[in-house]
């Protein structure tokens, strides 16, 4: 069964857009775990907010900043109500992922962990989950100690319980791999032992927020970290998620306006809540824009939206795997999420990338910011195709056919490229 795009994609002026050899081929955008696509209709929310309501917020007394502190603020509460937090004073934003998990590391780590602590760390992790503890290692002498992963991807359970017998105070882990599809089959486990030796857990949600239904409460981690780029909002905003233990021991980091209750010559108080951690004038269209793309993402239905990439990266994967000459990484028994991994024998991952862009592909080629994964699955670097709730069945017949008909050119015209260009005739004009 065809799976139809739960997003409607005449949403997305851009789609019609025609790029590649000689501007001919048909836009298809396989680079959303990069960024998303912005529908126009949060594109409009944007332009609204900034023809009616523009200002700076929680600094003035006058009407436009009072709805522009409206809006930001119900930004906060639309995100709470969307990952399921109880109350959006743990709701902290942040400019993105990366920001979040740097403050858990800064405004919580550095606090609450002390020298020869161990914090470990995921090795399919993202770098903006890895360099953060890197840095906390240096400046307060805590040890990272690694959960690798095993030649197909999966981290390897035993090697984690060796960790864990070590009783960390934290964990780094990703919720979904922005390389490997698929989820790692022992994340549950591993975040249950976490709890059980009482670590602090920090989540990278950056590729499953909006992707799939997610209840953070519920889910019992300390922090997760998410952007709304990656879910059809603006570059510039994304939030850390705090449970109510660990908010209560977090502090400060960055200082200056909006941030403090009082400021004297001896000192500072915080201002109470979450305004404590967002200094300086945030990204108030931004979050605008982010309610706008939540509000799509709730209509469409995260579960459509799941069960949909998930179709998309799975096919993609097993097709992919079918090509000779070409590896799609990571165990190819587990289902894709919304993302899938891939080399050419004989082609550089950039060259890859370059070859698709000409036939209107677009996908990210490169280390993907997760070179220890990449250096444990013996790859320097790889080609990645990602979805999303607009992607559609036509952008893996196409990713496919290219694909194909590249790997046999690299092989030396010796493959068989039969059903690829059978492929190519029914998606290209
Ligand atoms: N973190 C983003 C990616 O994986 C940029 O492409």
């Amino acid at each position: 069964m065809p799976s139809l795009p739960p997003i409607d994609r005449a949403g997305f002026p851009i789609l019609e857009r025609r790029i590649g050899k000689g501007e001919g081929r048909p836009l298809v955008y396989l680079d959303s775990a990069a960024t998303a696509l912005v529908p126009e209709r949060v594109v409009r929310a944007v332009e609204r907010f900034y023809a009616t309501s523009c200002a700076n917020i929680h600094r003035g007394a006058h009407a436009l900043a009072e709805e522009a502190t409206d809006a930001y603020e119900c930004a906060r509460e639309d995100v709470a109500r969307f990952f399921g937090v109880q109350d959006a004073g743990r709701v902290v934003l942040t400019h993105g992922a990366t920001e979040s998990m740097h403050l858990a590391a800064f405004g919580w780590a550095e606090h609450a962990l002390a020298p020869g602590d161990v914090v470990a760390v995921a090795e399919d992790n993202h770098h903006a989950n890895v360099v953060c503890w890197h840095q906390l290692a240096r400046r307060r002498g805590v040890e990272v100690a690694w959960i690798p992963v095993d030649g197909q991807g999966r981290l390897d359970y035993a090697a984690w319980c060796a960790v864990a017998e070590r009783g960390p105070k934290l964990v780094a882990l990703a919720h979904q791999s922005n390389v490997l599809g698929f989820r790692q089959p022992a994340l549950a486990r591993i975040m249950d032992d976490a709890r059980g030796v009482g670590a602090c857990i920090v989540l990278d949600g950056a590729q499953a927020a909006g992707h799939e239904p997610f209840a953070f409460d519920e889910a019992r981690v300390d922090f997760y970290a998410l952007s709304a780029h990656k879910m059809m909002g603006l570059t510039g905003i994304g939030a850390l998620l705090c449970s109510e233990c660990a908010f209560a021991r977090m502090e400060p980091v960055v200082g200056g306006g909006g941030m403090v209750e009082r400021v004297d010559r001896e000192g500072f108080v915080p201002a109470p809540g979450p305004a404590a951690y967002e200094a300086g004038t945030p990204a108030i269209a931004a979050a605008v824009a982010w309610r706008e793309a939540l509000a799509l993402l709730g209509e469409a239905g995260l579960d459509r939206i799941a069960a949909h990439t998930r179709a998309l990266a799975t096919r993609a994967a097993q097709e992919l795997r079918d090509v000779p000459g070409v590896t799609v990484l990571g165990d190819a028994s587990l289902p894709c999420e919304s993302l899938a991994s891939f080399v050419v024998d004989g082609v550089h991952p950039h060259d890859v990338g370059r070859l698709l862009d000409a036939e209107g592909v677009a996908a990210r080629a490169g280390h993907h910011c997760a070179q220890p994964l990449h250096r444990a699955l013996g790859a320097a670097a790889s080609v990645r195709a990602s979805f999303a709730g607009y992607s559609c069945e036509e952008d893996v017949d196409a990713l496919v056919a290219a694909v194909a008909l590249m790997a046999d050119a690299a092989g030396g015209g010796k493959r068989t490229g039969t059903r690829a260009m059978a492929r190519q005739e029914r998606t290209q004009p």
